[in-house]
């Protein structure tokens, strides 16, 4: 079976063709995958505009699926999609794009969780993965834990209470100047700096979370109070340089700013991800979504994975970020399981997992 993927959760319109390749331990072949980002749309606001990004998702969408068909040599079988979770705006541009397709072409369509899409993108790359697995999933609008004890099935084990992580990389480096989005140019300036010039607290919840109360708070995840602090720290150096608010800091400040922030951040997705393995019993862990590209959160899980003996899985650069491979292999999963959506599939901008 060959699936053809759609993806327009966000600010990426991306359409992939992935097929069955009936091999149990590699179970997907990417055949081709497209992704036109909006980035430079949204870069002169600083953050993703909601109405710009569907707007654009219309314009880019025929055009995108008709390159993935052309690259990928081939028909296909069945259409997946991102029904949620997203902007909702955005997401209805893909789900009545491939409902559309589906019907015209007589294939079934299916629905497919933003976050499984993550998650699959481990196993389109490098099989499936020892089981049961960990998969910290953290990106622009997301940052959980999940347990996967079967193939195509995820437990939820923590969540952050707040921002997401590449949030929080967003707004600090939006604070410091550094443009949309943070997170790589946070990463590459990092690496100039002393991680240990600033001491930022660590946020550890204790309390079970009010709308999740089966879970325990500790592993769970909030960085409000980290870009506080770092707002705070940049605001009282200002006011000691006798700089103008808004204005940017000396950039060897800024390094280290940057380096102090990360070690934070990575230290506390790290912790939780190997405290969470342990619970678990997982025999691998995986690291997906945007953040997942970033260069310390890379060697540092993998450093904690060999010291512990538990494989470390993460994705390709042009996996991390959004894509439509992803969701193509998640929807193969459901499809194989003999799963697919009605025509009253709709988009679900709060779709749980
Ligand atoms: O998965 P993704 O493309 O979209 C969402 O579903 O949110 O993730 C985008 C996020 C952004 O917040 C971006 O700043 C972050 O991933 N990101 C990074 C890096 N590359 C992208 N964060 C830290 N370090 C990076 N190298
Ligand atoms: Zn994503």
């Amino acid at each position: 079976m060959v699936v053809l993927g759609i993806e327009t959760s966000c600010d990426e319109t991306a359409a992939a063709l992935v097929e069955e390749t009936g091999d149990v331990e590699r179970p997907w072949h990417l055949r081709s995958s497209v992704v036109a980002s909006q980035v430079e749309i949204h870069r002169v606001w600083g953050g993703v505009v909601p109405e710009l990004s569907a707007r654009q998702h219309i314009r880019d969408i025929c055009g995108v699926v008709e390159r993935a068909l052309a690259d990928g040599a081939t028909g296909y079988d069945a259409i997946a999609v991102t029904s949620g979770p997203g902007l909702v705006g955005s997401l209805l541009v893909g789900v009545s794009f491939a409902k559309a397709l589906a019907w015209s072409r007589s294939v079934p369509v299916i629905g497919v969780h933003h976050l499984a899409g993550h998650i699959e993108s481990l196993v389109l790359e490098h099989g499936e993965l020892p089981l049961p697995a960990v998969v910290l999933v953290v990106s622009g609008g997301h940052t959980s834990l999940y347990r996967v004890p079967a193939p195509g099935s995820y437990e939820l084990l923590g969540r952050t209470r707040d921002d997401a992580a590449g949030e929080a990389y967003d707004k600090v480096a939006k604070l410091l100047g550094l443009g949309y989005p943070g997170g790589p140019a946070i990463d590459r300036i990092a690496a100039a700096g002393n991680d240990r010039a600033i001491l930022f607290p660590k946020t550890r919840l204790t309390h079970a979370d009010r709308n999740a109360p089966h879970l325990p708070g500790r592993r769970d995840f909030s960085f409000s109070g980290l870009k506080t602090s770092v707002l705070r720290y940049v605001t009282t150096r200002r006011e000691a340089l006798g700089l103008p608010a808004e204005a940017p800091l000396p950039s060897s400040e800024v390094a280290d700013v940057c380096a102090s922030f990360q070690r934070v951040v990575v230290e506390t997705l790290v912790d939780r991800l190997f405290d969470a393995a342990r619970y678990a019993g997982a025999r691998s862990v995986g690291i997906a979504g945007g953040v997942s590209a970033n260069t310390r959160l890379r060697a540092d899980a993998r450093a904690r994975g060999a010291a512990r003996d538990v494989p470390v899985f993460v994705p390709s650069l042009a996996l991390s970020t959004d894509n439509a491979a992803m969701i193509a292999a998640a929807g193969l999963r459901r499809l194989r399981a003999g799963q697919r959506s009605d025509w009253a599939l709709s988009a679900d901008a709060a779709m749980k997992l």
